[in-house]
């Protein structure tokens, strides 16, 4: 798999935290220190598909890829517009991309691993050999305003990769689900208008509801052991990683992941300062960010790890 180009967009409106306190009990030291974010990126009339559709455009250009030469789009996300039709298959459309199959696949904050493992597997057929993976979410519209616990920590933004099937085989590939009974990690809850329907015993509610000290024990548990199994399978020491690219849930829950693999902090690195939580858009727009400003090499070794609701976590080992 050869990575042709990477992208990401953000909307234009950033909100520091002291913005925040107008609409809840927080302060910019508490969410400095619990979490590393100083501010985020949220839409104010942007939808999901038009931060897909900006990160597929700027792929197109860079990679100087025509839309019809794409053989599939695959848009991971939690927060889409509509149940269907699919961010992807909109794309497909937008872009006239003529000779593209498109789906959207949902593993929340591991999504973009997921769906980059699957592209790659899709290509080992002799008729699929390029495409899009891009992760896009609109967080803010699944957060409740007025809830601290989950409000300071949400955003929206989209990044993306275009790959082909040459280039360096990936190296390791570690998926693994927890299916939570506890629902540590829950939004988007349906409500159901039918005729037919029992009253619900509580009312649905569409906002992330979350236990973020269960959350973090997974994080900081299983994020390591996906990682360590990811480089055992490669046969690849930690230090001959060049960059561990983390889905960003929390600052300190990159430092723990770092200190329990021993490895070197500075190739970690972090954008939740700036970006917030973005789930599955996260993962991709820290490896477009890299490879912009040019610490992101051809060659270098790289792992990518996503983890969060399901509950779930992926890792990949990939060469740039
Ligand atoms: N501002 C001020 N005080 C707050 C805030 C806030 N925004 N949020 C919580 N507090 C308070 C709590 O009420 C609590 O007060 P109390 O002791 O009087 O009850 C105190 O701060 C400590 O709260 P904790 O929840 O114990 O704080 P913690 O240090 O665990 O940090 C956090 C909370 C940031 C959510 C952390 O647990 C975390 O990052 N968890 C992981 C979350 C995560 O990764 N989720 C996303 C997964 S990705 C996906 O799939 C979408």
């Amino acid at each position: 798999m050869e990575i042709l180009a990477s992208a990401y967009s953000v909307p234009a409106t950033r909100i520091e935290n002291d913005q925040l306190r107008q609409y809840m009990d927080t302060s910019d030291d508490w969410i400095k220190e619990r979490t590393g974010i100083k501010a985020r990126h949220v839409v104010t009339n942007q939808k999901n598909f038009d931060l897909a559709y900006d990160v597929a455009q700027q792929l197109l250009a860079k990679a100087q890829v025509a839309a019809d030469q794409l053989d599939f789009i695959i848009v991971a996300t939690m927060s889409p517009d509509y149940a269907t039709p699919a961010e992807a298959n909109r794309l497909q459309a937008a872009l006239q991309a003529d000779h593209a199959f498109a789906f959207n696949i949902n593993v929340a904050c591991a999504g973009f691993e997921y769906a980059l493992h699957v592209a790659d597997r899709l290509m080992t057929s002799p008729t699929v050999h390029q495409g899009i993976v891009i992760g896009s979410e609109v967080l803010s519209r699944l957060v409740d305003w007025h809830d601290r616990r989950t409000a300071v920590l949400f955003a929206d933004g989209a990044g993306g990769v275009l790959i082909n099937d040459q280039g360096f085989p990936v190296q390791a590939v570690d998926l693994k689900s927890f299916g939570d009974t506890e629902m540590a990690l829950v939004a988007g809850e349906q409500t159901n208008h039918s005729p037919f329907a029992e009253a619900p015993s509580a009312k649905p509610s569409p906002f992330f509801k979350m236990n973020g000290r269960a959350v973090y024990q997974f994080a900081i548990s299983e994020v390591p052991r996906s990682i360590n199994r990811a480089l055992t399978q490669a046969a690849v020491a930690v230090d001959d990683v060049d960059w561990y690219l983390l889905h960003q849930a929390n600052a300190r829950i990159v430092q723990s992941v770092t200190k329990k693999l021993k490895a070197d902090p500075a190739k970690f690195p972090i954008n939740i300062d700036e970006h917030g939580n973005t789930s599955a858009a996260s993962v991709p727009t820290l490896l477009a960010q890299l490879a912009e400003d040019g610490r992101l090499q051809r060659g270098q070794r790289l792992v990518l790890s996503g983890f969060g609701g399901g509950l779930s976590v992926g890792s990949l080992i990939v060469t740039y």
